[in-house]
């Protein structure tokens, strides 16, 4: 395990719990995290382990077949290559790049060493998102061209205002290390709890929640490449603390034959909902795991209203003949058909993604989340940045792998 801070705990813990997998070292450049992953380890398997500050520890660690990694998105790109160098398959927290050229080194690092690399955007393993994916492929809500995803949080904490640990000092954290290739600065604790809010180490909203409505989204509609086109709008309006992202951003992204919206904010709570919208209904698919089928059947429910341009005696003709055509016979209508599902108690599709990773590993079949897929979600948020900042439009260039204007 790479990384024990907010994720990583919860994924170290969720693995552990898992049959046939265990961990034998834990690596954190904070060494209170140390203890906590043997907090975490010991509260599930009895067991303790040997952690480090150096990832290159664990790589060079001949029993271990993977590592998790659960750092700042700053550190992805280091990571997963120098593991698939060492013969190591990666589970590799969400988004996987920090910069678009990382990406294709990722890819790289995994097709030369033949790695598993699974990006851990658990939205992949969901249940639900795979029901509307069936759905949709069985043309239950006809033909899909557009989908929304929202999302309003509303709160210090779900403004990334987190509390540096109380005890956090230059003593106990390797803070040199933590920077990475990032400039030099004096240790900063707000940086290193609040790292999602500076461009250095993050990629502010897009990173942080668009990559999960978008790894939904991919993997439902089946894309295999990144956007298009993307446009974005928006701004820092409320949470002005030092931050360099908006707090209010919604961009519009040009697929083939797909446009797809994801409208976000940090100033208003608002439920998570992904909208896939389509010729015969809507699938709705809100945070939590209830998703609603709503049937259209494509059709006037009323003479049309272009009737008001026609003379009276047009007009009665055409409606009559219309509501002899189109009323329900009696006796003969029938309700529009709708379902609803909803997850199981106590389902995670954390622990299913963890699951899907491991068995890969054990099983050598791809990863249902590759480093391709991952490429292509992280490549969507860094466009939506690149509108923001560069006040255009976002346009991907296939050929030289680039975001262009
Ligand atoms: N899938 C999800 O739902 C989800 C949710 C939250 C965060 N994340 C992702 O998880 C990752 C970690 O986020 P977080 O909120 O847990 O961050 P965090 O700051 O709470 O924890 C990161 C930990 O990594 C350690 N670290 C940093 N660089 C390191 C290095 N080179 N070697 C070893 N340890 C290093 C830090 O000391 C810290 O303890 C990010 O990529 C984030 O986007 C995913």
């Amino acid at each position: 395990m790479i990384g024990i801070g907010m994720q990583g705990s919860g994924v170290l813990d969720a693995s552990v719990r898992l049959p046939g997998a265990e961990c034998v070292a834990a690596c954190d450049l904070y060494d209170d995290r140390h203890m906590l992953a043997n907090q975490i380890i010991s509260g599930a398997t009895g067991k303790t382990v040997a952690t480090t500050r150096r990832y290159r520890d664990l790589l060079d660690n001949k029993e271990i077949d993977c590592v998790v990694v659960a750092v700042p998105d700053h550190w992805h790109k280091q990571i997963i290559v120098d593991a698939c160098n060492a013969g190591k398959d990666v589970y590799c927290e969400k988004p996987m790049t920090h910069q678009v050229e990382e990406g294709f080194e990722i890819i790289e690092a995994a097709r030369k060493n033949n790695r598993i690399v699974q990006v851990g955007s658990q939205r992949r393993s969901s249940i639900t998102f795979a029901k509307a994916k069936e759905l949709i492929e069985q043309g239950t809500i006809g033909e899909v061209n557009s989908v929304e995803a929202v999302l309003g949080r509303n709160s210090p904490c779900g403004s990334w205002v987190y509390v540096p640990p109380v005890d956090l000092s230059p003593e106990n954290l390797d803070w040199e290390t933590w920077l990475g290739d990032a400039p030099r600065r004096p240790f900063d604790p707000l940086r290193f709890a609040r790292w999602r809010a500076f461009k250095d180490y993050g990629e502010g909203l897009s990173g942080d929640l668009f990559v999960h409505a978008l790894t939904g989204i991919h993997y439902v509609m089946g894309v295999h490449a990144p956007p298009q086109r993307a446009q974005s709008a928006g701004g820092l309006f409320y949470w002005k603390d030092g931050r360099e992202f908006p707090d209010v951003m919604s961009t519009l992204y040009d697929y083939p034959n797909l446009c797809v919206a994801v409208l976000m904010t940090q100033c208003t709570r608002r439920e998570g909902v992904t909208r896939f919208l389509g010729t015969r209904g809507i699938i709705e698919i809100r945070d939590g795991g209830q998703m609603t089928v709503t049937r259209q059947d494509g059709q006037d429910d009323a003479p049309c209203y272009y009737d008001t341009s026609y003379p009276k005696k047009s007009r009665d003709a055409y409606e009559k003949s219309w509501h002899e055509k189109n009323d329900p016979k009696p006796g003969a209508a029938k309700p529009i058909e709708g379902e609803t599902y909803i997850f199981p108690a106590n389902y995670s599709e954390l622990v299913d993604h963890l699951w899907d990773f491991f068995e890969s590993v054990k099983t050598r079949q791809p990863s249902v989340e590759d480093a391709v897929f991952g490429n292509n979600t992280s490549i969507a948020c860094h466009m939506a940045n690149y509108s923001h900042f560069h006040n255009s439009a976002a346009v991907w260039d296939a050929s030289r792998r680039r975001i262009t204007a």
